[in-house]
């Protein structure tokens, strides 16, 4: 049975073409039993929705799977990829959505462990709350794997599948800084994910190393963030320390506080923070928001801004110049990863990993997966060639 998945697993990322549903706020759902597609990003109620069910003759599930957000374009391609490999590969699944909530994600987790699950792939909403919702399940004697996000403060964490996301930080940060204008006092607006995320500190962590020394050598000049200011001359910060940067430029991973708070920077901006601007933006859903603010400016002349995801938006946003780059995490990987990783646990072996994280309680083991950096000029070899996305769904495409 192994050969048979691992087969299966690698045609899937070789051959898996189409991720579908990419638009701004809510999107397809394949065909999950109980889909409530007309999902907004406004409206991040706890309720849990889109799920994919192929349980067994007896109802029982193999592996269930949780993700934060179907409003997200980001989650449904996760979604999507998880679909494919565990109905190629035989294995009884359902996928819920925790819409934001940690209740509700608490009741996914709690309506997949009375489905009788033996391995639980989960995509924290929130960090530390997680955890309560992870020891269920390990009292119940599931094996549980982080997915993308990391749980913190528990042991019932077995395995933890991400990408490096201080890489991330670090592609992202260098390109402000390798695009950016010549001359001193260059507008820096900084943007961060949710604070209770831990990705959003990697993330953050990863850019800060490199945008520090510029920022400190007068190179850049912050334009948003009092606190960024005040701690400008550390090149490496606390975690209270982020926190306090992070509070004034989180943007909670919605797509909706990104644009009030993008708008809100530029009403309080001088002059001396207009014209041409770097913008640090955490990923492709806030990025386009926050890019769509500055371009209404009438007094920003020029803005380089970054993002990740490469979600289908987001890539018609770098092919017509308006978003200038964002990072490939390619989700094939991942997902394949983590049921591989489910497929050993099931069958009595341990995963390999090739790394770990600390969650404060314990290291977890973890497996890694690298990163690309797209922009206009390789967008085609790295998300069309590859066959993650079709030609055919964005215009202008050379
Ligand atoms: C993920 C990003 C995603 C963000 C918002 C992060 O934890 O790593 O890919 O854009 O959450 O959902």
């Amino acid at each position: 049975m192994k050969k048979k998945l691992l087969g299966l697993l690698l045609a899937t990322t070789m051959v898996f073409g189409m991720v579908t549903g990419c638009g701004d706020g809510g999107g397809t759902s394949s065909g999950g039993s109980d889909s409530d597609d007309t999902a907004k990003v406004e409206s991040k109620e706890a309720s849990s929705g889109g799920e994919e069910d192929s349980s067994g003759a007896d109802g029982e599930i193999q592996v269930g799977i949780v993700l934060p957000t179907k409003d997200e374009p980001r989650w449904l391609q996760d979604q999507k990829q998880f679909e494919t490999i565990l109905d190629d590969a035989g294995f009884t699944k359902q996928v819920l959505f925790s819409q934001g909530s940690s209740a509700a994600e608490k009741t996914n987790v709690e309506t997949l462990i009375s489905k009788g699950i033996k391995v639980l792939i989960i995509c924290p909403q929130d960090a530390d709350a997680a955890a309560a919702a992870v020891e269920e399940a390990r009292d119940a004697g599931i094996k549980v794997i982080a997915y993308d996000r990391l749980i913190k403060n528990t042991d019932a964490v077995d395995y933890y599948v991400t990408f490096d996301s201080v890489s991330v930080g670090v592609a992202q940060g260098q390109y402000l800084i390798d695009n950016a204008p010549e001359g001193s006092d260059i507008p820096l607006y900084l943007y961060a994910g949710a604070v209770t995320d831990n990705n959003a500190f990697l993330f953050f962590e990863g850019a800060w190393s490199v945008l520090q020394p510029k920022i400190a050598d007068g190179t850049f000049k912050i334009a948003n963030s009092s606190e960024a200011e005040a701690l400008k001359d550390k090149a490496e910060l606390t975690r209270d320390e982020m926190s306090k940067i992070m509070g004034q430029v989180t943007t909670d991973w919605d797509f909706n506080a990104a644009k009030s708070k993008a708008e809100a920077h530029l009403t309080a901006a001088g002059a001396d923070v207009k014209g041409d601007v770097l913008i640090l933006a955490p990923n492709d859903g806030t990025s386009r928001s926050i890019a769509d603010v500055f371009a209404a400016d009438k007094d920003i002349t020029k803005y380089v801004i970054t993002g990740q995801d490469s979600e289908m938006a987001s890539v018609q946003y770098i092919i017509d110049g308006k978003q200038s780059m964002t990072v490939f995490k390619d989700t094939r990987t991942l997902s394949a990863d983590s049921v591989a990783m489910a497929v050993d646990i099931l069958d009595g072996k341990d995963p390999a990993t090739d790394s770990s994280y600390n969650n404060e309680k314990i290291d977890v083991p973890s497996k890694q997966t690298p990163i690309v950096v797209v922009t206009k000029d390789n967008v085609k070899e790295v998300l069309v060639d590859s066959g993650y996305y079709e030609a055919s769904e964005f215009t202008g495409l050379e």
